[in-house]
């Protein structure tokens, strides 16, 4: 907050470069995983993960209340390469289980069609080669600044309106209201909707929080993240112009809506996906002071590479004049720096949680890291196979980091996502 106001810039073109490129790379084909990339271990570990979670219960108790256990149509806004298939149809109906055989909540037999679609030729393309072998699977061009199209509207309806990753960060407010208000209209009378945007008040981009006009909150982006390993062209990254977002502009969107349309689309749960580990973190591309924690956390799941657990310290925390967020980073960064401490004096030697200076007064979601990581610690000690440090301590450090944060966040803005699970209500 404290940096002077810049000139906003505006970019009239939609990222069609780089999505073409990054299909071209490769970014779009099925998983890869690992340290760099579209598919690297936050994504997977982390943001892939805690969606999937937090859509569970809403959309099991969706399912249990469809008649006769019909099959369930998908729309997917901004689809890609159709990655909200794999998501949506690879929840898993519990958090843990030992056994083999995994099973999920709606899996494929029960989907009757995924249609995704998107503006980009390429993706869809891509898209359509990924999933060749799934008949309900199908893709079509469409522009959303536009709404829904015929293709759409005047066909039946949906159960379940997804997006992922930011896609519908690419309309304006006025497209996305437009975008929901169609929905309200066509879906099924308690469909499901999951609206995904960038969060405004990331760690990664503070020039943009105190945004106050329309225009301001219409900021540069880039997909410069893609690009660090050569795998694309060796030109600057294309800057396209996205919409940041705050939780309490999607509750005023849907107010709007419904004084529009007369129909109540409400807000079951929205929340801050990616704190502190964005993917400009790494870049620092819109926030030069900022710790590179992605690729340090990548690097907590690498199997036989150990980590530097200091180097996963936060020494700074954002200035800001907006009272809610400077409480939000202040606890938020004590939080994660006291797990990772805690864990560096356990693999020294023996340290009780409650031993902790100030452990009375953590709060329930860092007690709940600081127990589960001394636990990790007790159970692998008489184990000499395998580097039990880099291959379990540390995946299990980044866990609890990750669900310590999910359970910290309160949907404001403040991870690089900022995901809504949204519910029609109208009579049939
Ligand atoms: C970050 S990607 C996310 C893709 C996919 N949902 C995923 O999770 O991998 C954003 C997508 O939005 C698409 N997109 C951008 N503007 C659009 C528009 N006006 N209408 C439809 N799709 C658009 C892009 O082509 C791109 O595929």
């Amino acid at each position: 907050m404290s940096e002077r106001r810049r000139p906003v810039k505006r970019h009239k073109n939609t990222g069609t470069k780089t999505y073409s490129e990054t299909v071209l790379g490769g970014y779009y084909d099925k998983y890869v995983g690992g340290l760099f990339g579209k598919f690297d271990n936050v994504r997977v570990y982390w943001e892939d993960q805690i969606t999937k979670y937090t859509l569970r219960p809403y959309l099991k108790r969706y399912l249990a209340a469809v008649q006769d256990r019909r099959k369930v149509r998908i729309l997917d806004l901004g689809c890609g390469s159709g990655q909200g298939y794999e998501q949506l149809s690879k929840i898993g109906k519990r958090d843990v289980s030992l056994a083999l055989k995994d099973s999920f909540i709606l899996p494929a037999e029960r989907i009757s069609l995924y249609f995704g679609v998107d503006i980009s030729e390429e993706m869809l393309e891509k898209g359509r080669e990924n999933y060749a072998d799934k008949r309900e699977v199908v893709f079509r061009k469409m522009d959303l600044r536009n709404g829904l199209d015929e293709r759409v509207v005047g066909k039946r309806p949906y159960d379940i309106y997804f997006s992922s990753y930011a896609a519908l960060s690419h309309l304006d407010y006025g497209q996305a209201r437009k975008l929901v208000s169609d929905i309200a209209k066509h879906s099924a009378p308690h469909a499901l909707l999951v609206l995904d945007f960038l969060g405004r008040y990331s760690i990664e981009w503070p020039r943009y929080w105190d945004a106050k006009s329309e225009d301001q909150k219409m900021r540069e982006y880039s997909m410069s993240y893609l690009y660090t390993n050569g795998a694309l062209s060796e030109e600057e990254p294309e800057k396209f112009t996205l919409r940041f977002w705050t939780g309490d502009e999607i509750a005023g969107l849907c107010e709007e809506v419904r004084k529009e349309s007369g129909i109540s689309v409400r807000p079951l749960e929205v929340f801050d996906r990616s704190v502190f580990v964005g993917r400009h973190v790494d870049t620092r591309e819109y926030n030069k002071w900022v710790k590179p924690l992605r690729k340090r956390v990548n690097r907590l799941h690498e199997d036989y590479m150990r980590t530097n657990l200091q180097s996963l310290i936060i020494d700074r925390v954002p200035e800001t004049s907006i009272e809610q967020l400077r409480r939000f980073y202040e606890k938020g960064i004590f939080s994660w720096n006291t797990v990772i401490k805690f864990t560096g004096m356990r693999l020294k030697g023996r340290i009780y949680p409650t031993e902790m200076k100030g452990w009375s007064k953590f709060s329930p979601a860092l007690q709940q890291a600081i127990l589960n990581m001394d636990r990790v610690v007790d159970s692998v000690l008489w184990m000499s196979i395998g580097d039990p440090r880099a291959n379990i301590i540390e995946p299990q450090l980044s866990y609890s980091l990750r669900n310590m944060l999910n359970n910290m966040q309160c949907g404001m803005g403040c991870g690089h996502g900022l995901v809504a699970i949204l519910q029609v209500r109208k009579r049939k």
